[in-house]
């Protein structure tokens, strides 16, 4: 792969980096895995797997790193709360109510009282086990009242879905530095990244790599259902808050992002077939376990661009792990396909 213009050493990024307060909550580096059977099974390039399913706290995952920026301005600024409010099996609540209890903050979930939030399991098990205080509801405006409630009792509220924002993507950008440190150290140049395309890892590896010169398909599978044309714009304007926030002389658009959200199903947490067989033939060939709203079917998808023919048996994918597994264990039925 032929190499850009990088716009910054990576010395002076990293310093960049360092001027941003962190927690410290990630074992870091996570490994980078080779799966050789899976590829066999695939008649398919190398495919490596970054796992940042690995990142310790919790049963890991992407916001173990993206935290560790996200959430230090919390601690900073003296909140006392860490507020979550998602679907009941969000990995986000899970790792706030973990990160909560190891900072002795107080945690307060509101999830969707949705197709898993019984009976208790996985991540909605494991927020309760983390001491959270979880609402399960129907309508938004009850979640409004708990955050009402909670300041009229002169708690100060993080929310960490809104607040630290950018951060969650700056994590990203070190993430990437991680990333190609391994692979340089293997002498691998890949040619085609996979990364589950919320918002913030995928702007994250973006940032890294354009910073870096490196001229690198990242692609991106939504969890839900989008318009890609509209969700590429928007990923283009998180890079470019994220690129002032580094002082990057770096300026995205709508082009430079590739993300489809064709094989998100229906809707975000429900099951595709196409899902179901990553999550089966990751454990079958490698011993890997994916969870089924996210890593699942952005292996679905990778799985599908293979078998298109987009790639040769000499070329390298890397598959970013973002974590996510113990959603698995309330999705038991649609896993093994019994319902
Ligand atoms: C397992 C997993 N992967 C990927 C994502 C997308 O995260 P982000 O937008 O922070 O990159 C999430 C978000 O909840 C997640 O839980």
């Amino acid at each position: 792969m032929s190499q850009c213009k990088p716009v910054i050493t990576v010395d002076e990024l990293r310093a960049r980096l360092n001027q941003f307060p962190r927690l410290s909550l990630a074992d870091l580096p996570t490994p980078l895995l080779d799966c050789p059977r899976l590829s066999e099974a695939l008649a398919g390039p190398q495919i490596l797997v970054k796992r940042e399913d690995l990142t310790g706290l919790a049963f890991g995952g992407n916001k173990v790193r993206e935290f560790e920026y996200s959430i230090a301005p919390a601690v900073e600024e003296g909140y006392d709360v860490l507020f979550h409010g998602a679907a009941s099996q969000s990995n986000q609540s899970r790792l706030t109510a973990a990160v909560a209890a190891r900072l002795g903050l107080k945690a307060v979930m509101v999830g969707r009282k949705d197709a898993h939030a019984e009976p208790v399991n996985g991540n909605l098990l494991l927020t309760h086990l983390f001491g959270a205080e979880v609402h399960l509801i129907e309508s938004a405006e009850e979640r409004e009242k708990v955050i009402k409630r909670l300041k009229s009792q002169g708690h100060r509220v993080y929310n960490t879905s809104s607040d630290g924002y950018y951060l969650r993507s700056v994590s990203y950008v070190d993430g990437f530095l991680e990333l190609w440190e391994q692979l340089e150290a293997q002498h691998i140049q890949p040619d085609a990244l996979y990364v589950c395309s919320g918002v913030h890892t995928h702007v994250g590896l973006a940032v890294g790599a354009r910073a870096m010169g490196i001229p690198l398909r990242i692609v991106g599978i939504s969890p839900s259902p989008q318009k890609d044309a509209a969700k590429n714009a928007q990923l283009a304007e998180v890079a470019n808050e994220v690129t002032q926030m580094l002082k990057l002389d770096l300026t995205f658009s709508a082009a430079d992002f590739e993300s489809y959200g064709k094989y998100a199903g229906t809707a975000y947490g429900a099951m595709t077939p196409e899902c179901r067989e990553a999550v089966v033939l990751a454990a079958r060939t490698e011993g890997l376990v994916l969870d089924p709203v996210y890593t699942g079917k952005t292996f679905g998808a990778m799985i599908d661009h293979i078998r298109q023919g987009q790639f040769t048996a000499s070329q390298t994918v890397v598959f970013v792990h973002t974590g996510g597994t113990p959603a698995l264990f309330a999705y038991g039925n649609e896993i093994l396909g019994t319902s």
